[in-house]
C-alpha cells in the first residue's frame, strides 16, 4: 500500500492499516489506499459520541469476534447504501415480462432473495414487479411471491422496514404512475409503500461474509452492486454459497459491473436484450 500523509490526515499508517484489516475481516469491505477522508468523515461523529480520540483506540474496542453495538455502528457507517428504484431498468423488465411467467409454470410459490437490500428500493421494486405481473395476468398465472431482503447495515434496514420515502429518493426511478398506484401520502413530502407491496418482503440482517445456508432455498437471487466492495476471493466464496442455495435452474442477477468470474461450472449465462442473468447449472 502507498500511504500518503497529508495535512488533513488524522491517522498514521499503522492505524490506517489496522482499521482496514478490521473492516475487511468483519464485513469484507476493502478500503483502497488513502481513504483517510472517508474514514474521518464517516467515523467522526461516532468517535466524538464515544469519547474516542484515536483510530487505534476505536479499533481496539471493536476488533473482536461476535456482536457489539459499537462495532455495528462502525460497520453501518462504512457501508455505501447507494440505491434507486428499478435500477438499470432492464433486469426488472426481463423479470416481469419473462421470468415470472416461466417460474409460475411450476405451480409452486416463488421465493426470492434480495441479498443487499439497502433502504428497500430493490426488494420493493421486485414486489412491484410481482404485483404488476399479477394484475396483468388477472391472477390466472400468478403464484405467490415472497421476498427475503437482507443487508448488513442495521440503520438502513430500519429505514427499509418503515417503507417511507421522501420525494428526492422517489424521483430516482419511480414514475408518477407507479407512485400513485403503490404508495400513499404519509406526511408532507413523504410517501409510504402500500401494504400489498410491503407485505411480500421480510427484512433481516445478514452479513454476506458469514454462512447463509439457513436462509432457505430460492428461485431467484438478486445480489447486485455489493460484490464490487469485496476481494475476488470473497466474491468467489459468496457466489459458490449463492449457488448452493439456488433451487435447480434458479437465477442470479448481479450488478452491471459484476460477473461470476471463474465459475463456468456453476452458472450458465442467459442473454436477454440488453442484459444477462446467470442460471444455476
Ligand atoms: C450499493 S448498495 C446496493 C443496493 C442494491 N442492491 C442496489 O443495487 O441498488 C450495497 C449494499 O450492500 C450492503 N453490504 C455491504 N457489505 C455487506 C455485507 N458484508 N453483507 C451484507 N450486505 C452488505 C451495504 O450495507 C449496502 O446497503
Amino acid at each position: 500500500m502507498v500511504f500518503k500523509a497529508n495535512q488533513a490526515s488524522k491517522f498514521n499508517e499503522h492505524e490506517y492499516r489496522d482499521f482496514r484489516s478490521f473492516l475487511e475481516k468483519s464485513c469484507g469491505i476493502l478500503l483502497g489506499d488513502n481513504k483517510n477522508y472517508l474514514i474521518d468523515s464517516r467515523l467522526r461523529r461516532i468517535m466524538r459520541d464515544h469519547d474516542i480520540d484515536t483510530l487505534s483506540v476505536l479499533v481496539k474496542k471493536v476488533d473482536r469476534i461476535g456482536r457489539d453495538p459499537l462495532k455495528q455502528k462502525v460497520i453501518d457507517a462504512m457501508t455505501t447504501n447507494e440505491t434507486l428504484w428499478f435500477r438499470d431498468r432492464h433486469p426488472f423488465e426481463f423479470f416481469t415480462d419473462t421470468l415470472l411467467g416461466e417460474l409460475s409454470e411450476s405451480g409452486q410459490p416463488i421465493s426470492i432473495w434480495c441479498a443487499a437490500s439497502s433502504s428497500g428500493q430493490e426488494p420493493y421494486t421486485i414486489s412491484i414487479c410481482a404485483e404488476e405481473f399479477k394484475k396483468r395476468n388477472l391472477s390466472k398465472a400468478y403464484r405467490d411471491v415472497s421476498i427475503v431482503a437482507t443487508d448488513i447495515c442495521t440503520e438502513i434496514l430500519e429505514q427499509a422496514k418503515a417503507g417511507v420515502y421522501e420525494m428526492l429518493a422517489l424521483n430516482r426511478g419511480m414514475s408518477n404512475d407507479r407512485l400513485n398506484r403503490f404508495f400513499s401520502e404519509h406526511q408532507k413530502g413523504q410517501w409510504k409503500i402500500k401494504p400489498e407491496i410491503q407485505s411480500r418482503v421480510d427484512f433481516r440482517q445478514l452479513n454476506l461474509k458469514e454462512s447463509f445456508s439457513t436462509l432457505g432455498r430460492f428461485d431467484v437471487i438478486f445480489c447486485r452492486n455489493v460484490l464490487i466492495y469485496f476481494s475476488s476471493e470473497l466474491q468467489n466464496k459468496i457466489l459458490r454459497n449463492i449457488h448452493s442455495i439456488l433451487k435447480p435452474g434458479g437465477y442470479l442477477f448481479l450488478g452491471g459491473s459484476e460477473t461470476p468470474r471463474g465459475l463456468n461450472d456453476f452458472f450458465e449465462v442467459r442473454y436477454y436484450t440488453p442484459g444477462v442473468v446467470y442460471r444455476k447449472k
